[in-house]
């Protein structure tokens, strides 16, 4: 969603906020903009479409601006024109904003009656006109009123036109992230913008201000005390930013997996038999009174909660259930201190997914968050967090925070299990072992890579197309067809495969392709019977099975041979193949496999 890009100190401004805003690109967005004090005043460019055509559209010359703000807009209020494209003026104020001002309609109406009218259809150019009219030289002062008045979730870096190499910053939900450097000060929606300047940042609290001069960041709270943010660091660097050699981001984190998983499970398991979340600050005590679980998340982070469900529900047998976080807090969901909620979010941001977090808190569920982000706000408001160490994703279509999600579920059930007495010491330590086993198969599933790219090529020309699974494999399914359609722009649909036959056969003709997977030996006739069933139809079978067994090859086009797990540990080598169907299929027919349209990496409005 939205990127944002505030920089002041001593480089060219301009080079700084394009770079910024490039390495924003990946989180989605349609139109961009920047704006930077000038001898005579605020100068701004701002275009539709990619950074590349802002950067066409900026002089090269020596003007040696060192302040500004830029910003990639993903558009929710007024459609995709230069008008509505950020930053906005009006007044004294320049300002760009990620989020949704809720109350933006009743505060038009008020600044009418002031003959006061805006020229875009955005909220964002309100809440300018707001602040603006709130004004008379004292920033802060004007910045405190403001925010009593703007209702909504927002991240706003604000210039005015009297406080020269001076940025104002604010925010209420959405992320703002900052560092300072000996190259100056600079804020930024995600750390991939800030790396280049320093691995040391902080999170800027919410319904905080922070100033951001040449040489310093103060941050105010509402009362006006200053406060020191604490210090986060990052592991990672510049290179894991970038692509490394790889054509795209999607390939290169599809690859990064064994590396992601091991950073994840390997710190967390003792004498190589024991689950270990000490480290996390999780303890035992926490699953004491537990007698049912909700797993809420949106998109792959959800589906990485089916999965969770089926495997909570055989090692501890306690009722769980998954909750799309869009709808969850709107279903007067039942819970209380008994209920373990466990929220999943690659970036910690995700505006349903932190709202049903907030709503569990109220309830005084236990909450428990697998979050890639660290210091992100559903990371920080929840009681424990599990951090996935799957370092930065930048591809909107989400693979290795999936595959880390789940091993993060994985020894969170296995904790669970132990400290329930669900398990026996044996099967505990067979458990870890099977999980320790999954680095060595996702690193051998991956050179199925050309024959995964030879069968996407006869997928270039689908228009519909069916995943089917059963057990653990249907929510594979669900996510085999989120990752396909979300880059492809193939539809698809993920099918229960005994449920095929109650409506959705009848879509089964002659060349429909069919991805079936049939990893999980208890339902392996059932399925194949339903293999059957669409292949009688004509569906052009994709069969995916654990190891490599004896088929009748009557019953499928093409066959991927998984290397042999237990079957409870194939949602990581399926996922992998999964992901390499999506991303071939995606380059076949010629997509751009990182930013698909009208998708956002990180959505934070509702
Ligand atoms: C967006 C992304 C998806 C992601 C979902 C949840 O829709 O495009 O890839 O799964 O948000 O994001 P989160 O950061 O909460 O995991």
């Amino acid at each position: 969603m939205c990127g944002i890009i505030g920089f002041t100190g001593y480089l060219d401004v301009k080079n700084v906020l394009l770079e910024g805003l490039e390495a924003l690109e990946y989180r989605g967005y349609d139109s961009a903009g920047i704006a930077f004090f000038e001898q005579d005043g605020i100068k701004t460019i701002k275009t539709t479409g990619k950074v590349s055509n802002l950067i066409d559209k900026v002089e090269k010359n020596g003007n040696n601006s060192t302040c500004g703000i830029g910003h990639t807009r993903w558009a929710t209020h007024g459609g995709v024109s230069d008008t509505n494209s950020h930053p906005h003026t009006f007044g004294n104020v320049t300002l760009i904003h990620n989020g949704i001002i809720e109350n933006y309609h009743e505060l038009e109406t008020e600044l009418a009656k002031q003959g006061k009218y805006p020229v875009s259809q955005t909220d964002t150019e309100i809440a300018a006109m707001l602040i603006d009219s709130l004004y008379h030289g004292d920033p802060m002062d004007t910045i405190k009123k403001a925010m009593s008045q703007l209702e909504g979730a927002y991240a706003f870096c604000i210039l005015f036109a009297d406080q020269p190499d001076v940025i104002y910053c604010l925010r209420n939900g959405s992320p703002l992230v900052a560092c300072q450097s000996k190259e100056g000060s600079v804020i930024a929606s995600d750390m991939v913008a800030l790396i280049k300047y320093s691995k040391e940042y902080f999170v800027l609290p919410e319904l905080h201000i922070a100033k951001l001069t040449k040489d310093n960041i103060e941050v105010t709270n509402f009362d006006g005390e200053i406060v020191i943010p604490q210090k986060l660091y990052v592991k990672w660097d510049m290179s894991a930013a970038r692509k490394g050699g790889y054509e795209h981001f999607m390939l290169k984190e599809i690859h990064e997996q064994p590396s992601s998983l091991r950073s994840t499970i390997m710190p967390r398991i003792v004498n190589g038999s024991l689950p270990d979340l000490s480290g996390d600050g999780i303890p035992d005590t926490i699953f004491d009174d537990i007698n049912r679980v909700i797993i809420t998340a949106c998109g792959t982070a959800m589906h990485a909660g089916l999965v969770g469900r089926v495997l909570i529900e055989k090692l501890i047998r306690i009722p769980v259930t998954v909750e799309i976080a869009s709808e969850f807090r709107y279903q007067d969901p039942i819970m209380d201190e008994n209920t373990l909620v466990i929220t999943i979010s690659q970036s910690g941001e995700t505006a349903d997914t932190l709202a049903a977090l907030r709503l569990s808190n109220e309830n005084k569920a236990k909450t428990v968050s697998i979050v890639n982000v660290k210091g992100s706000s559903i990371a920080r408001e929840s009681n424990y967090v599990l951090y996935t160490h799957a370092g930065p994703e930048i591809a909107v279509a989400s693979t290795k925070a999936y595959t880390a999600q789940l091993s993060c579920i994985y020894l969170l059930a296995l904790q669970f299990a132990k400290a329930k007495k669900a398990i026996s010491d044996t099967e505990c330590t067979s458990f870890i072992h099977h999980l320790q086993q999954v680095i060595p198969a996702v690193e051998k599933t991956l050179f199925l890579e050309k024959e995964l790219d030879e069968i996407s090529s006869h997928l270039k020309e689908t228009q519909d197309l069916f995943f089917i699974g059963r057990g653990i494999d249907y929510p594979l399914s669900c996510e085999g067809s989120i990752k396909l359609k979300e880059i492809s722009y193939i539809h698809s649909e993920a099918y229960a495969a005994g449920e095929l036959k109650h409506g959705t056969l009848s879509l089964i003709i002659e060349g429909i392709p069919v991805i079936a997977l049939a990893t999980q030996a208890n339902v392996y006739s059932k399925m194949i019977s339903n293999i059957r069933e669409v292949r009688a139809r004509g569906a052009m079978v994709i069969l995916v099975t654990n190891g490599d067994i004896a088929l009748d090859s009557s019953i499928f086009d093409y066959h991927i041979a998984l290397p042999e797990l237990d079957d409870m540990f194939t949602p990581f080598t399926t996922a992998v193949v999964l992901q390499l169907l999506a991303y071939y299929t995606t380059l076949h027919r010629g997509y751009n496999v990182d930013q698909p349209r009208n998708l956002a990496k990180s959505v934070t409005v509702e």
